[in-house]
């Protein structure tokens, strides 16, 4: 049995101030909902308030990247033992928009996920093809490639806590969400690749989720999927009446 997952991706999106105001709105609506587990990614500097905000409820919220070692001299990141000092256990890795924007590449989310896991910090990592590399028929082939540098040297039992997001990059943010059918049949080629790199009964637990344009209009659907354990939701999960929709679909 793999427990559906729906995380919210705030992005660069919210203060301290409007991340404290969505929960106050969301945290009523999905007050007992047990189906589901509920994970927020808020901005780092509105995550402690979040996780505070949060603490004793059935939500989580987590970092959206991090650094892989616990001190040092990298400006602008953030190590895995100051996210557990103030109470994080999760965290995005390899979201395209680090992979396009600041040269994020598999071989540092390799480092990050072995980071995470050994400091008990659940990574949910990204896999996900451009729209080009579909339309060359190149989908499997890229995402085989993404998981074998992301999850290299990672044995069955580290990736226990491991969850995967398949979010393909012409899908995210542009309303074109791909199809129940397209996304299971990359998340069986993502799960297909796990069973070489981590073994058959990892790859059977392992909750693979989808992003890119999920709405309450669509989640159904593609949780409907036997493939599809859950959803990674950015623009939609900004507001709180439309995030709890989307948790709250009807099977
Ligand atoms: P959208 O839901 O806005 O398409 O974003 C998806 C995403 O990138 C979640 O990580």
């Amino acid at each position: 049995m793999r427990k559906p997952v729906i995380a919210g991706n705030w992005k660069m999106y919210k203060t301290p101030k409007e991340s404290l105001a969505f929960l106050d709105a969301f945290l009523p609506l999905v007050e007992g909902h047990e189906r589901d587990e509920i994970l927020l990614f808020p901005t780092m500097s509105s995550l402690a308030y979040a996780i505070e905000a949060a603490a004793g409820t059935n939500v989580r919220a987590g970092a959206q990247n991090m650094h892989w070692l616990n001190e040092g001299p990298y400006t602008g990141q953030t190590s895995p033992t100051m996210l557990v000092s103030i109470g994080c256990r999760h965290v995005l890795l390899g979201h395209s928009e680090p992979r396009l924007y600041f040269n994020e590449t598999y071989e540092r989310v390799n480092l990050k996920l072995k980071a995470a896991i050994n400091h008990g910090i659940t990574p949910i990592v990204c896999f996900g093809e451009m729209l080009a590399e579909r339309e060359d028929l190149r989908t499997e082939e890229v995402l085989r490639t993404q998981v074998q540098a992301a999850l290299r040297n990672i044995s069955a039992s580290e990736a226990r806590r491991l969850v995967i997001a398949y979010e393909p990059i012409w899908a995210i943010g542009t309303g074109s969400t791909a199809s129940p059918e397209v996304a299971a049949a990359a998340h069986a080629i993502i799960r297909h690749e796990l069973s070489h790199c981590c073994g058959q009964q990892t790859a059977e637990n392992t909750r693979i989720v989808y992003g890119g344009s999920v709405k309450p209009e669509n989640i159904a659907a593609l949780m409907a999927q036997e493939e599809i354990d859950g959803a990674l939701v950015g623009g939609a999960s900004l507001v709180p009446t439309t995030f709890a929709d989307i948790v709250q679909y009807k099977e």
